[in-house]
């Protein structure tokens, strides 16, 4: 890839020479004594023993750090802290939003796999700040495995003092429940989470009224990534100064770019923020597959619009860049695809997902999705009308901003931006349908 407006410019520093903090290449770490002799839970006992930092300043590093939530809307934790009300007699809880299901993210079932322990004392000095009571690790269903050794790891630091009754001998109190999804995308939504967690259907709620003020059995309850709150102690122990002079300045910190599709080689990869996109395909995983050539690039997955090769050039993945070439952060679950992809399939396959997966509560939503993959289905079978084109468009207007929470509207992306980007690939296939209207009735192009 060539920059087209001057040489490119990452943000992620001397990358090359980057030391993981988050997926330390260090052997067995998922077991709390090598953990432990690694350093681990030291930050959360300069916290809560040495009384280092108080609640409030701990929200504050956090503000400062810049850190910005890694499960895909990258909102400002420390703000999101920071609305929790004052404590008062109601327990107040936090979720530890585990259930990675987003198509094209894998990245917090590495750190689950290979580092829960840093996600565990991420999740203990977050309680210390916020004064929960009790967190519950959302976990997805289908990681099976990783959740029985996560069990077995929370066994040990129950015995050892380090979650439950009076940590470390200090007056904070604090519970780790893991809980199990049973596999439906939407309790990943933040209220959906809370009502299946509640034991109800998983249905997104209105928003306002936020978690922090009616959450989980209705108290204040502050949801986070796993991603996320691992970056917390890495603040504690390096400082607010290291996390924000880490990558893009805008959106700092270490990330995990879980990178799949058509490279040589694909996986999860930790890096600073503000990554070139160059940088990360034909550096980092060994250029594209079979030497073909890139034409697409889905950035933080399913929901945000793809990327043609050539708004790539000089892109770097941290919000504002990807906002300027017209995509989003997202997950950094990026999906790299080559010149023999096929752009309707592809539309194809996105739009089955949501189409199985919305939850049926708001029409526009469980109607459209519907629509939109029947339509593209039939585009792709060669049994489209390229008024169909205008059809799918006019129908993610009905759904964007409609619904109750952001699936309708994740659902609506990928169709619209695909649409416009790929058109030609649209048209090809009206055009050589075999429905015998379709090469008389053309629709105008954007
Ligand atoms: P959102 O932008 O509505 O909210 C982000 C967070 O900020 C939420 O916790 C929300 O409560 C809080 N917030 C926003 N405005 C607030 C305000 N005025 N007052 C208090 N709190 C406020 O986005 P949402 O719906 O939580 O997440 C959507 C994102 O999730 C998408 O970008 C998508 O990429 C990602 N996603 C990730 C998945 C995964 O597997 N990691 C799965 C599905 C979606």
């Amino acid at each position: 890839m060539e920059a087209t407006n001057g040489s490119p410019q990452s943000k992620a520093g001397d990358w090359r020479n980057y030391e993981r903090v988050l997926l330390p290449p260090v052997r067995d770490l998922h077991k709390l004594e090598v953990y432990k002799n690694e350093g681990g839970y030291d930050r959360l006992r300069k916290v809560l023993e040495e009384k280092a930092i108080e609640p409030g300043d701990v929200t504050n590093a956090v503000k400062e750090s810049g850190l910005r939530g890694r499960g895909g809307a990258g909102f400002s934790t420390g703000m999101k802290w920071s609305f929790m009300p004052e404590p008062d007699d109601r327990p107040r809880y936090l979720a530890c939003n585990a259930d990675e299901s987003e198509p094209g993210t894998f990245k917090d079932r590495q750190l689950m796999e290979y580092n829960p322990h840093l996600m565990f004392e991420g999740i203990l000095i977050a309680g210390y700040a916020m004064s929960i009571d009790a967190c519950y690790v959302y976990v997805r269903g289908e990681y099976a495995d990783w959740i029985q050794h996560m069990e077995k790891e929370l066994e040990k630091l129950y015995d050892q003092n380090l979650v439950g009754d009076n940590i470390m001998g200090t007056d904070f109190s604090m519970d780790i429940v893991i809980h199990k999804g049973a596999g439906a995308y939407i309790c990943g939504e933040e209220t959906s989470l809370l009502n299946s967690l509640e034991g109800k259907r998983g249905y997104p709620r209105y928003k306002p009224p936020f978690p922090a003020q009616v959450g989980a059995w209705s108290k204040p309850t502050t949801i986070n990534n796993v991603e996320t709150l691992a970056c917390v102690p890495l603040i504690i122990e390096k400082g607010a100064d290291w996390f924000a002079n880490t990558g893009a300045e805008k959106h700092p910190g270490p990330v995990l770019y879980g990178i799949s599709g058509h490279v040589n080689r694909p996986g999860v990869y930790e890096y600073p923020t503000g990554m070139l996109i160059s940088d990360l395909i034909d550096e980092v995983c060994g250029g594209m597959r079979n030497g073909k050539k890139f034409k697409a690039l889905v950035p933080g997955g399913s929901s945000t619009p793809p990327l043609r090769a050539d708004q790539c050039d000089g892109v770097t993945m941290d919000a504002e860049s990807l906002r300027e070439a017209g995509s989003m952060m997202g997950t950094a679950g990026m999906l790299v695809l080559d010149e023999d992809t096929d752009m309707v399939s592809y539309l194809r396959r996105v739009t089955h997902f949501y189409s199985h997966e919305s939850c049926g509560q708001c029409t526009p939503c469980r109607e459209g999705t519907g629509w939109l993959e029947n339509i593209v289905t039939r585009i792709d079978e060669g049994e489209g009308q390229m008024r169909d084109l205008d059809l799918l468009l006019d129908l993610c207007g009905q759904m964007e901003g409609r619904t109750i929470c952001a699936f309708a509207d994740a659902a609506a992306w990928p169709v619209q931006y695909t649409l416009k980007r790929f058109r030609e690939e649209f048209e090809a296939k009206c055009k050589a349908s075999v429905h015998p209207v379709s090469a008389d009735v053309s629709s105008g192009t954007e």
